[in-house]
């Protein structure tokens, strides 16, 4: 199981710093799961200080292609893993509608991190108008094949899959369980054919989409479902660590 926590724009330095900490004696070290935050750029060094030697892994929420240049305003991975990032998120939805993020572009990306070890979380999802058409598992798997074009066998066991349905993204609005599973066994079988049986399956498949305190444990007890990505829920020290705690009990 993996929680990770997607701050998205959120939180200046001090409120970084306080959240941090609160999550830090509120989680302390889970056996079972691996938990991550991902805080924006200019909060991840003194965020980093605070995490170190916790059980509370770092990611960043984007980074360039690119190992440096004439790119104003991006950031590297060499820089990300520099500040002591373990993850970075690829290809959010909202990368990908506000920022025009393709999956080629993603795929590139995550290339890119591998090559500085940092473990990509590549996320995918469909729209409500994709899901009203019932297009929602060749959009995905779309998605998936084109996102991770590119990637080895031995760069597939250092990945993780985000499912995050756009309809259900800071709406209140969660997939059912059966959703979320369907889904989830969809793009297993993808990730099988894609990289075999053995990484295939080791792969962790995270739901993200207005995941709850109150909804975590049916979520995570589904199978392929193996954690969650949350973003609301992860600014609230209380939310989080509860989050985490489903997932330890599901585990
Ligand atoms: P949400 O966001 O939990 O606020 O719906 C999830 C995400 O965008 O990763």
């Amino acid at each position: 199981m993996l929680v990770a926590g997607n701050w998205k724009m959120n939180l200046d330095l001090a409120a970084a710093r306080q959240l941090t900490a609160g999550l830090v004696s509120s989680i302390g070290k889970p056996e079972k799961t691996l938990v991550a935050i991902c805080p924006p750029f200019v909060d991840l060094d003194a965020t980093y200080s605070i995490l170190h030697g916790s059980g509370i892994r770092m990611g960043a929420q984007n980074m360039h292609e690119s190992d440096s240049g004439a790119y104003t305003g991006e950031v590297s991975a060499s820089m990300l893993r520099a500040v002591g990032c373990h993850y970075v998120i690829l290809g959010h939805s909202e990368r990908r509608e506000y920022f025009g993020e393709t999956n080629e572009i993603v795929s590139r990306k995550a290339i890119q991190a591998h090559r500085h070890r940092l473990v990509p979380i590549v996320c995918v999802g469909e729209s409500l108008a994709q899901r009203d058409a019932d297009r929602q598992n060749a959009v995905v798997e779309e998605q998936v094949r084109q996102s991770l074009d590119g990637l080895t066998v031995s760069q597939g066991s250092e990945l993780v899959l985000a499912y995050e349905p756009v309809w259900a993204i800071g709406t209140g609005r969660t997939a059912s369980p059966e959703q979320v599973e369907s889904m989830h066994t969809h793009i297993r079988s993808l990730l099988v054919e894609l990289f075999g049986q053995k990484t295939g399956y080791a792969i962790d498949i995270l739901y993200g989409g207005s995941v709850k305190p109150g909804n975590a444990s049916e979520l995570f007890a589904r199978s392929n479902v193996d954690g969650g990505l949350i973003g609301g829920a992860a600014l609230n020290a209380e939310d989080f660590a509860s989050i985490v705690k489903s997932a330890e009990l599901a585990a």
